[in-house]
């Protein structure tokens, strides 16, 4: 049985053995294991009807996904009819749950991170779900992983992402503690919400000693529409996600322009 719950700060003091070691990169084994329990599995009823929404009129052709965790969306798109059909993660742990998920005959996964993103063609559907865009901290993160989108889409391509933008500029910072247990094994959650400079920071401690520590930018839907459209990808739908999920939690829909510059040759 997987549970999120509240938790005291006095709990988390004496959670034993955490901040004992950091595990590089992010989404190392233990998280891996427990986002896909705890957070994939809440999540995926909104998600895959925001999916499901954002694609009802969308081609079934080749489709990649970006920052594909733990496979569930690839699972949902191979179901679909998607192929070819790649999945990107930086995070080993990760590609390997995705890699227990999904027929392999049928999806390519790839260790790239999506700044450089190189997909081994062109593709109708690049998705990114969950926050992933939420990673992308510096600006100009999120410029590069816009271009690489762009340019790994054919001409008309959809690129279709969900992120938790920052509504709220005027709340004072905040801290929230969570106490997370997934297939047995519990970790502590506290996170540092600076709703003034649109950050948050999460540092995650696993019974066994491994923390992990995650910076995330929150920008407001304007600044996204922004950056979308200096790569090329022009803003066509945006809607609220629904419960399960973060809140608040938008899912963006945005077409590549046709005839852009700078384009790659995909052998
Ligand atoms: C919150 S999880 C979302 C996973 C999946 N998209 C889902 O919906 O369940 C974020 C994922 O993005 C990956 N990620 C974050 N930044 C990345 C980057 N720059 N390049 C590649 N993957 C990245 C992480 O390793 C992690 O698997």
């Amino acid at each position: 049985m997987s549970a999120f719950r509240p938790v005291a700060r006095r709990e988390l003091q004496a959670a034993p053995g955490a901040n004992t070691s950091i595990e590089a990169p992010t989404y190392g084994r233990e998280l891996a294991q427990a986002y896909d329990a705890v957070m994939a599995e809440a999540a995926w009823p909104s998600l895959s009807r925001g999916l499901a929404r954002a694609l009802s009129r969308a081609p079934v052709a080749a489709a990649a996904d970006i920052g594909c965790g733990s496979g569930r969306v690839l699972q949902w798109l191979a179901a679909r009819g998607h192929s070819p059909l790649f999945g990107v993660d930086r995070s080993a742990a990760m590609l390997h749950l995705s890699g227990r998920r999904l027929d392999r005959r049928r999806v390519r996964l790839m260790q790239q991170d999506i700044r450089a993103l190189a997909l081994p063609q062109p593709v109708e559907l690049i998705t990114c779900t969950f926050a992933t865009l939420n990673y992308l901290v510096d600006d100009a993160a999120l410029a590069r992983a816009l271009a690489a989108v762009a340019r790994n889409l054919r001409p008309g391509g959809l690129f279709v992402a969900d992120y938790i933008p920052w509504l709220d500029d005027q709340a004072p910072p905040s801290t929230h503690h969570q106490l997370v247990s997934a297939r047995g094994r519990r970790s502590a959650w506290r996170t540092r919400l600076d709703p003034q400079r649109g950050l948050s920071e999460t540092r995650i401690a696993f019974q066994g000693g491994v923390v992990e520590r995650h910076v995330q930018r929150h920008r407001r839907p304007a600044e996204m529409k922004a950056a979308l459209a200096a790569a090329g990808l022009t803003p066509v739908s945006a809607f609220a996600l629904g419960p399960g999920g973060p809140s608040p939690w938008r899912m963006l829909v945005a077409r590549r322009d046709a005839g852009r510059r700078g384009d790659v040759r995909h052998g």
